[in-house]
């Protein structure tokens, strides 16, 4: 894993007071900054009273350090503590190994198979090529590819795809485009590698019906469908804010 991540964990303990009617909140976070599943740069133990970190254990400094007048009161006698400061010194080792390999794990073997379309964007039209796009919705994780091939011959030019988008709710899509002068009989198929597929998926374009008919089929089929996608857009929505996958932290 090439780029840098953190792991964060936090265990939040409400402690009810006679003289504090809302309570008071007293909260630890555990954060390990590592490079890859075995290479752990940093631990940090930060204590959080109310809204305000008072004091935190940094493995790089290899002590506690204080923000408030009682932090440094407490990191004071904590860094005199000879066992607590070797408990705490192997933490970076023991807590970020556990934790991160727990989530690692945890996000690694999650797939999600992608839903593929294949359209035509552009009619030919007097001497300019049509265009199809081949799009991949909502598969995880980002790795794809997507393969043009015409009369089982695989396309290497005339076609353009794009990144892997980020959904921004751990789902990715890709887009691939082909530019192509429409022949009659041909067979054009777009083909997707995923992790997640135990075979890649196949999609054919039908070309057998000419143009102007299929936009009439079209336009029929859009007015039909328009009811039920406006019912449905609300459903949708709702559903699609909801969506996501989790990994559950569970430090140790
Ligand atoms: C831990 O200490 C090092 C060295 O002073 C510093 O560079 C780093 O930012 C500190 N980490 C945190 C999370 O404060």
């Amino acid at each position: 894993m090439a780029t840098l991540q953190y792991f964060v964990c936090a265990l939040i303990i409400l402690s009810l007071s006679l003289d504090g009617a809302n309570g008071y909140y007293f909260a630890s976070e555990d954060q390990c900054h590592f490079t890859s599943p075995d290479q752990y740069l940093e631990f940090t133990q930060t204590l959080w009273f109310n809204k305000a970190a008072f004091m935190r254990f940094n493995s790089t400094l290899g002590e506690w350090e204080g923000y408030t007048a009682f932090g440094v009161q407490i990191a004071a006698l904590r860094n005199k503590d000879k066992a607590f400061q070797t408990r705490m010194r192997a933490e970076k080792e023991r807590y970020c190994r556990r934790n991160t390999q727990i989530e690692i794990i945890c996000i690694l073997t999650q797939t999600a198979e992608p839903e593929v379309k294949l359209r035509l964007t552009k009619a030919s039209s007097s001497g300019h090529p049509a265009m199809l796009v081949c799009s991949a919705y909502d598969f995880y994780p980002k790795r794809i590819k997507l393969t043009w091939y015409r009369d089982g011959k695989e396309v290497t030019g005339d076609m353009i795809s794009s990144e892997e988008l980020a959904d921004g709710d751990w789902y990715y899509q890709a887009h691939s485009y082909l530019e192509f002068t429409p022949k009659a009989g041909e067979n054009i198929s777009c083909e997707v590698h995923h992790t997640s597929l135990k075979e890649p998926l196949v999609v054919h374009w039908d070309s057998s019906m000419p143009e102007p008919e299929r936009s009439k089929i079209a336009i029929g089929a859009a007015g039909l469908v328009l009811g039920f996608v406006v019912t449905a857009a609300g459903f949708i929505n709702y559903k699609r804010k909801s969506r996501g996958m989790w990994c559950y932290c569970s430090a140790v």
